[in-house]
Formats: C-alpha cells, structure tokens, sequence
C-alpha cells in the first residue's frame, strides 16, 4: 500500500504535476534547455501594481470574486532575447463560473494557469484567492491552499504509474492528513469508473486516465478546478466527453472551473470566454 508519512513528502505531491510539467516544458524547449528559468520560490513580489491599476481592479471586484489578478508580468530569457509572456494581466474570476481560456500556441495560456494557481510567482503583480494574497505566504502555505482549495487536471494526466486508480484518487486526502478511500470511491463514481477502482493507469484508456485525474481534482471538495488542456491528448469525441464531465461536476458542485483549451469550440461551453495574445487578455 501507498504511504505519505511525511509532510516533505506531502508537500511533493505538489511538485510533480508542477515539475512534471516544468520537464515536458523544458523538454520542448530543448535547444533553450539550459537557460530554462523558473522564479526563485522565495522571490519577494516585486511591486505593487501602480495606484491607476489598483483602483481599476477594485472597480471590478465584487464580493462575489473567487481569483482576483492585479498586473501580472512575467517574462522569459531565450538567449539572448527577453520574451514578455504577461504583460500586465489584470482579470477576475467568480465563484462557481467557467472561465474558458484561450489563445494560440506560445500565447502563455499555461503560464497564465499557473500563475493563477500559485504555482509560477510573477515577476510583478499580485494574485488574490478567496481573499487571500497568494504568494505572500510560505510555500507550505501555498501548498495547503492547493491542497484543500484547488483542483488540477493537466493535459497528461500526471496519474502515478503505480498506484491504482483509486491509490491516485486518494492521494490528495491523504496528503492532507485524510483517509479518503470513500470519498476517493465515491469520486471515481461519479465520473463513470465504479469498475476500474483497482485498475493501473496503463489499463485505463486515455479517457479513463483523464476521468481518474478529475475524480483526483475533486476529491478534497475544492472551491475551483484548474484545467490546462484536459482534453489535448484525447480524440475529438473522447474529449467532448470529457469537458461534459468537468463541466456538469462543476455546475453540479457549484465549483469554479478555469479550463484552458486550443479548441473553439469547447471554449463556447462555459460562461465566459478570455482569448489571451501578446501577453494581453480580451474578453469575448
Ligand atoms: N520555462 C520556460 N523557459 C523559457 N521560455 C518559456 C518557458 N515557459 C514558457 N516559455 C515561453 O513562454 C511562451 C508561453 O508559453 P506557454 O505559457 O507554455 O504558452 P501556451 O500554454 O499558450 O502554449 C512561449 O513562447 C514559451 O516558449
Ligand atoms: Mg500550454
């Protein structure tokens, strides 16, 4: 059986899916690979956003906002050039909406995601969840907030190998101290895999494998869901599945989902859509 007996290991749990996602980065920038670089854990923020931008932000707040982002920036070195990815996003997002974000390959819609989620620091700019300031806190803090209060479902799944079906559905209750064997069942009911609890992912089919990794989101009863192309690795119909699947729990559980997807016409399925080019966001 899986065991996490320590907090470090709890707190691991965090990285992989971040690391993982870091190598597959690094990896498709592999002529750039040593000059990969990632923010300091421990970098201060910065700056405040300029008085004109925290005025703005405050105008659109209301006491329903979940993710508040003030003028984020963050820029990458590829040799010798410096590519603004964020350029001072300023956005909000509500609670229980579908927030669909989209934009061409390269347009740093990941970066964007993982920044909102407090897994990348900005250079500049502030992210504010449930009221509080991200970033600000530990990364033990932040790694409890991720833990209790977000979900993620990544275009690779991230399930471990080898742990079970429902071994990786339990693994966030157990970090969090949890024994979820329940709770983790129950989740991977709900999305239609009552049958496969004892199966290892590469007995599962892609769909399954992103069906898993979204009972695994759901597990610690987050307040949102974090999607970065969850349907990318999956064929047209099994994707349109399973964006049904994430969007029905949602609406269902009234959490709040911020889905990136390349593909137009799923964007369409949630209540609101941001197209992100040249380090700027529009809505509509
Ligand atoms: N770790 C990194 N090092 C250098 N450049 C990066 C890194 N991560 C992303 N980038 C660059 O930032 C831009 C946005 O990347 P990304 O956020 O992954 O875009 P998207 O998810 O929209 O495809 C791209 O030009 C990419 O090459
Ligand atoms: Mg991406």
């Amino acid at each position: 059986m899986f065991r996490w007996e320590t907090s470090a290991a709890a707190d691991k749990f965090h990285s992989p899916p971040h690391e993982n996602e870091k190598l597959a980065m690094a990896k498709r920038h592999r002529r750039h690979a040593t000059r990969v670089c990632f923010p300091e854990q421990d970098a201060p923020v910065r700056q405040l956003p300029a008085a004109g931008c925290r005025d703005k932000v405050r105008g659109m707040e209301n006491g329903n906002s979940q993710l508040v982002a003030r003028d984020l920036k963050r820029s990458f070195r590829m040799g010798p050039r410096r590519i603004e990815v964020l350029r001072g996003i300023s956005m909000e997002v509500r609670r229980s909406e579908a927030v669909f974000l989209v934009g061409a390959s390269g347009a740093g819609k990941t970066t964007l995601l993982y920044t909102l989620a407090g897994l990348e620091r900005p250079e500049e700019g502030t992210v504010d969840f449930e009221g509080q300031r991200l970033y600000a806190g530990s990364s033990q803090t932040q790694a409890h907030i991720r833990n209790t209060q977000m979900g993620f479902v990544f275009q690779s799944y991230f399930l471990l190998p080898e742990l079970t079906a429902l071994e990786n559905v339990m693994l966030p209750g157990m970090i969090g101290g949890r024994v979820m064997g329940d709770a983790a069942a129950d989740s991977l009911r709900a999305v239609g895999l009552a049958e496969r609890l004892q199966h290892l992912p590469a007995e599962l089919s892609g769909g399954e494998q992103q069906r898993v990794a979204i009972a695994r989101a759901l597990v610690n009863d987050p307040a949102i869901v974090f999607a970065d192309e969850p349907t990318g690795n999956l064929d047209s119909k099994t994707g349109e599945a399973i964006m049904d699947l994430l969007l029905s729990l949602a609406r269902e559980r009234k959490k709040t989902l911020l889905v990136v997807t390349h593909d137009p016409h799923l964007a369409t399925l949630g209540d609101r859509q941001l197209h992100m080019a040249d380090g700027v966001l529009t809505e509509g």
